[in-house]
């Protein structure tokens, strides 16, 4: 009986370290629309990923964000240029719209703990946006410009299935949720497999400027 339970536990705890192993090589993630980056890191909290190509000739990043959430949730990542941490974050939020259930992507500054969201205007220029889910994980895709071209960005991310009126509205204060930030420097990261959008990209920031 207590071996049964010791192997259990065992093998448990084998399944977890490889699933978690999984979750964290950001490299063999892929997207749609043949998007590819040059960079990312696995996120240390709420299993999520980041994804970048930064472009120094024009001081702009391609940027996918991935997260595992229900799909009744919503995941948010952002970037925080006067600070660190949530108060100054300018935000990616994505989540089911209430009306036709589809992926929206929304953007909005937060300068409240309790903020009620909009959809907004960043103090960035955005270039393009877009979300989208599919197996148990949300991916926000955008093109913007790095604030004041400072490659060391202050990040911050998150995740609920908290909504007031259709809109992402409150998170857990603990844990992962608290400790979701990190300063990123976008001349590191991992290496990802060798590509090149940078046509597409020089295409997309042509067509908004
Ligand atoms: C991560 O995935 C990449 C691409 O699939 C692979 O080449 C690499 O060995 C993996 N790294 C680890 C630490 O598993
Ligand atoms: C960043 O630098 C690039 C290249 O010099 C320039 O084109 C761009 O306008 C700059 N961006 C900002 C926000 O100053
Ligand atoms: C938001 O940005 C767009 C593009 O720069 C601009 O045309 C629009 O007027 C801005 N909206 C507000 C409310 O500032």
């Amino acid at each position: 009986m207590v071996q049964a339970i010791f192997l259990c536990l065992l093998l448990l705890s084998i399944s977890l370290q490889s699933s978690s192993a999984q979750a964290k090589n950001c490299s063999s993630e892929s997207f749609s629309g043949n998007r590819r980056y040059s960079s990312c890191n696995s996120l240390p909290y709420l299993g999520a990923s980041l994804h970048w190509t930064y472009h120094a000739s024009d001081g702009t990043v391609d940027v996918a964000y991935r997260a595992p959430q229900s799909s009744s949730g919503w995941v948010a990542w952002a970037i925080n240029p006067s600070g660190a941490g949530m108060i100054g974050a300018n935000a990616f939020l994505a989540f089911p719209d209430s009306a036709t259930g589809a992926v929206t992507v929304w953007t909005t500054q937060l300068s409240t703990y309790s903020p009620t969201v909009q959809n907004q205007n960043l103090s960035f220029s955005v270039y393009t946006k877009a979300a989208e889910y599919s197996n148990g994980l949300y991916t926000i895709y955008a093109t913007l410009e790095v604030p004041s071209n400072n490659t060391k960005v202050n990040v911050v991310w998150q995740a609920s299935t908290q909504f007031e009126n259709g809109v992402p509205n409150g998170h857990s204060t603990l844990g992962d949720n608290v400790n979701s930030q990190s300063s990123l420097d976008l001349l590191s990261g991992h290496a990802a497999p060798a590509a090149d959008n940078s046509k597409q990209h020089r295409k997309n920031v042509r067509n908004l400027l």
